[in-house]
């Protein structure tokens, strides 16, 4: 009995050039597509395109995500789309909301950012967090927050135990600004 190995030597042996050439163009495509990805995915992309973005940016900046004194930066895909280690899901879902953000952008109602944010905060699951705030039950002492987070590592479907409940503002820092977002870009 042939196994599935030695149907693909078989291949490989009388149609070798083809298969090369194969495996090659596809190794082109994977490198092309990050090359093309990488600029795309940076957080001043992001937020350079339209003035609905613009604001994100800023508030972006302003909170411990996009400034804080180690220096480190969490760039908006990490919060908005699958994390790259799921590649194919990261690749599609960056490649679908691109799409729907410029379309809405040229013929899309008014942007309403109440609606956006609220409808932010209802996907943003507890995943997205964790994926890099593991270990938040070690922390020592019986504080509230540990508490907290203890509760939403146990049961993290309850509406009250999601990250974003108690940190809506993690990703944009909407409060403490010395101005008006609004008022300072315009509509
Ligand atoms: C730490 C996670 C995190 C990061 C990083 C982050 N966001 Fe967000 N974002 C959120 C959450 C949570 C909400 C919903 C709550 C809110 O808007 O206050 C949101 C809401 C939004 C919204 C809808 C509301 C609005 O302001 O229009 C947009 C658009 C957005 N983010 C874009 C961005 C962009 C662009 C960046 C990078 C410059 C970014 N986000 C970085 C978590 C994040
Ligand atoms: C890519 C990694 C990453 C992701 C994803 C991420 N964070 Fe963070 N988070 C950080 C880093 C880095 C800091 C800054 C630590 C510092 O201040 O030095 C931070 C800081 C924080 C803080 C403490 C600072 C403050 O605002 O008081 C909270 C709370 C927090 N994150 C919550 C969240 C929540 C909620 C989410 C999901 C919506 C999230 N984080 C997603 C890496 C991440
Ligand atoms: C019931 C409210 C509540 C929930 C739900 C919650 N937190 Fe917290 N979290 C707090 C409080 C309170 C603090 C301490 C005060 C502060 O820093 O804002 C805190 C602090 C933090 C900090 C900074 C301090 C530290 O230990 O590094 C991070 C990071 C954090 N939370 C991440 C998360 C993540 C990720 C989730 C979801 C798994 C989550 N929190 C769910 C209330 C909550």
């Amino acid at each position: 009995m042939r196994t599935r190995w030695g149907k693909l030597f078989t291949l490989i042996r009388t149609r070798g050039g083809v298969f090369a050439a194969g495996v090659v163009f596809a190794i082109l495509a994977f490198v092309a597509l990050n090359y093309a990805m990488e600029p795309l995915s940076r957080s001043e992309y992001c937020g350079s395109g339209c003035h609905e973005m613009n604001i994100s940016y800023q508030t972006w900046e302003l909170s411990r995500h996009g400034t804080n004194p180690n220096g480190i930066r969490v760039d908006c895909i990490e919060c908005h789309l699958p994390p790259r280690h799921h590649y194919i899901r990261h690749v599609v879902a960056k490649g679908y909301a691109g799409t729907k953000d410029v379309i809405m952008h040229l013929v899309g109602p008014e942007y309403d950012r109440e609606t956006m944010r609220r409808r932010v905060l209802g996907h943003m699951d507890n995943d997205t967090c964790l994926h890099c705030h593991d270990g938040l039950d070690r922390a020592l002492g019986p504080s509230p927050a540990r508490q907290a987070h203890q509760a939403a590592l146990a049961e993290p479907h309850k509406p009250e135990n999601r990250c974003v409940t108690c940190h809506e503002n993690a990703g944009h820092e909407r409060h403490e600004t010395l101005f008006s977002m609004e008022e300072r870009t315009g509509p």
